[in-house]
């Protein structure tokens, strides 16, 4: 039988990359991409050995180096011990990819489902890149990339457990971005959208079709796609990105495009504008961002927008409050870019 290469490379200057749930999907294809930058790759798997060990000479056939290891990420004991048996290694990237769904609505999901999921998906992660730091730091440098989902950034029905875990994964690699950067270790993670693997091989053909319906690119993704984005984010060209959410799913989902923080935000400056410069209106960009942007997405948005604009107008009418911004306290926060204003009588 063939055994494993050992785990470290013979020369211990080579950087090592370290992706949990190597052997199949997405994490293969990470696998294979990092090999190639010269890395050498470390894949960890649960129960498939045959997967693993295909992908390990898969890499040796192409060139590269690596070795794989059976490593539960459920397992906080498990993550300590290989973590203990690798102390010393010139570990730079890890990427956590080990990921499992376990669907049900909410009122029916059972908490072994809702905790077992948030055990493999987000505390692997943090255990993992808990122990990664401890090596990374010695070096002061390092990658830590997680995969989170486009489902943590919108939602999905009968997913109360995987959108929980990925979008604390996104919390926990913004938080760990701010504490490591001083040692120059960079922690950024990637929202893959639909991505054709075993994961999605399950759904059926007319719920795929309905997903890719609301992909713009009018295609599932590939795991390269995927592998591509980590490869960059692990080079040297994204050594000044930190903190950041890289969302590969062509199109799918943009979460300050769609209503987030951005016109969240816009539309309430709007408000504070619109209360205290009394029957005026402002003409700055803010208010043709916030039009353009809700009509299309947004048609109750929208409604409320303007019913909002027209309820002030009257009701300044009746009290005939001034027609002057200024006297009137404009507090518009983008008041410096106003063009100028227009009367709404
Ligand atoms: N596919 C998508 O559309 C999609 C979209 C967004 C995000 N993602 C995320 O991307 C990641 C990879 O997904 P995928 O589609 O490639 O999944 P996949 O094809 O089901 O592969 C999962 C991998 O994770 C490993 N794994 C599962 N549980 C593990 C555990 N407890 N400990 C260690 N390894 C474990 C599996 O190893 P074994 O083979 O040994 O079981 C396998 O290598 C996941 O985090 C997933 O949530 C996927």
């Amino acid at each position: 039988m063939e055994s494993c290469p050992p785990l470290l490379p013979d020369d211990p200057k080579v950087r090592i990359a370290l992706v949990t749930g190597g052997s199949r999907g997405i994490g293969r294809a990470i696998a294979k991409t990092l090999a190639l930058e010269k890395l050498h790759v470390i894949l960890t798997y649960r129960s498939n050995t045959e997967e693993a060990k295909s992908c390990v000479s898969e890499i040796a056939q192409a060139g590269g180096s690596a070795a794989y290891a059976l490593l539960d990420v459920a397992d906080t004991e498990a993550i300590r011990a290989f973590f203990a048996g690798i102390k010393g290694a010139n570990l730079f990237c890890l990427v956590n990819n080990a990921g499992i769904t376990k669907d049900g609505l909410l009122l029916r999901m059972k908490e072994s489902d809702f905790t077992s999921v948030l055990d493999v998906c987000l505390k692997g992660t943090f255990v993992a890149s808990q122990e990664a730091a401890k090596l990374m730091t010695k070096k002061r440098t390092g990658r830590i990339i997680s995969i989170s989902s486009v489902v943590a950034l919108m939602g999905n029905a009968g997913q109360a457990n995987y959108t929980a875990a990925k979008a604390g994964i996104i919390g926990l690699t913004k938080t760990m971005a701010r504490e490591l950067a001083a040692r120059n270790i960079t922690c950024n993670a990637i929202a893959p959208g639909f991505i054709e693997t075993d994961m999605t091989a399950q759904l059926s053909p007319e719920v795929k079709a309905q997903y890719i319906s609301q992909i713009p690119l009018r295609r599932m993704g590939t795991p390269m796609d995927v592998a591509h984005a980590v490869a960059f984010l692990a080079s040297d060209k994204a050594a000044y990105i930190t903190g950041q959410v890289l969302s590969v799913n062509g199109g799918m989902y943009s979460w300050s495009q769609d209503g987030g923080y951005d016109v969240w935000y816009r539309w309430k400056s709007a408000k504070n504008h619109c209360r205290s410069a009394g029957r005026w209106r402002c003409q700055c960009e803010t208010r043709g961002v916030l039009r353009r942007g809700s009509r299309r997405r947004f048609p109750r948005f929208d409604r409320a927008y303007h019913g909002h604009w027209r309820g002030i107008r009257h009701r300044n009418r009746r009290r005939g409050r001034s027609e002057d911004p200024e006297s009137a306290g404009c507090r518009c926060l983008y008041r410096g870019e106003c063009e100028g204003f227009e009367g709404l009588g």
